[in-house]
């Protein structure tokens, strides 16, 4: 029987297993997909399990998207340029990291249907997931993109991949159409992000990587300004999709049992 995994740590809230098993199950494959907390030395032997077909297929999330790299014979364009890696497969021979992050993002906004092109973007955070998502808005023609991050060294790392990027210290605001909160605040829901939306103007754009809790206090901050706020859901419905689509050849079906099922 075909074996895939996550890896991660912590990976206890991961919501993958769940997603992948519905639509394995959906589509007839006869497949398990697990998580599996893991630590930075156990990469090598987990890429290597890739490559002697013991296991078909790893997703990997947070923190080995960059150091899973080193392990890998090759990495597909986007993966090689965001230098982060979410998604494992063995092609003739060879264990390839390829970046579905990225792809998650923008059918995400395809999905609801929010035109990115023009747009100005505030990115708050520079963690892991942040190159995926400049990587997107680039190509969705999105026009300036300015990032804040508490420890800002991490932000001005991210300018010698996005040359354009615009480095602004924490805390403080540009005038933007879309917010984007890339850190983990918000995970707890006591958690709070310390800044002053009161002079933002209206019909703004909030989106949250965070799907669990729905709905953080910062997209709660966008509910009662009446901006339009969307959580992390649908990006991590369709990056899955991506990943599901390399490892079985099939796709899956997204439609509202999906998301209601992952409520
Ligand atoms: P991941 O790879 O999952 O994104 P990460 O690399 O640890 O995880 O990134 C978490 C992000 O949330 C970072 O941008 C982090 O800021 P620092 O680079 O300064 O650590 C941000 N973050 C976490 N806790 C924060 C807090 N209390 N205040 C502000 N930013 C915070």
């Amino acid at each position: 029987m075909e074996k895939y995994i996550v890896i991660g740590n912590p990976i206890n809230h991961s919501l993958s297993p769940k997603l992948h098993n519905y639509w394995m199950k959906q589509n007839n494959i006869n497949a398990t997909y697990d998580k599996k907390k893991i630590e930075i030395e156990d990469l090598k032997e987990i890429v290597l399990s890739v490559k002697e077909k013991k296991i078909n297929g790893v997703n990997v999330t947070t923190p080995f998207k960059y150091e899973i790299i080193q392990f890998l014979d090759k990495l597909s364009p986007e993966a090689k340029f965001t230098k982060s890696v979410n998604t494992v497969y063995l092609d003739e021979g060879k264990t390839v990291g390829h970046n579905t992050d990225i792809q998650g993002f923008e059918d995400s906004m395809r999905e609801i249907k929010f035109d990115v092109e023009n747009k100005r973007i505030q990115i708050l955070g520079a963690g892991g997931v942040v190159p995926s998502i400049i990587f997107a808005l680039n190509k969705m023609r999105s026009s300036k993109i300015t990032l804040s991050n508490r420890t800002k060294d991490k932000a001005e790392k991210l300018k010698e991949t996005f040359r354009d990027l615009e480095i602004i210290d924490w805390g403080k605001l540009t005038d933007f159409d879309i917010i984007i909160n890339a850190t983990s605040l918000g995970l707890k829901k006591t958690d709070k992000i310390n800044l002053d939306f009161s002079k933002i103007g209206k019909n703004k754009f909030f989106y949250d990587i965070i799907y669990n809790p729905k709905e953080t206090n910062f997209l709660k901050i966008a509910k009662n300004s009446n901006h339009h706020f969307e959580n992390g859901k649908k990006m991590f419905i369709f990056q899955a999709a991506a990943a599901f689509k390399i490892w079985h050849g099939v796709n899956p079906e997204i439609d509202e049992n999906v998301f209601k099922f992952l409520d």
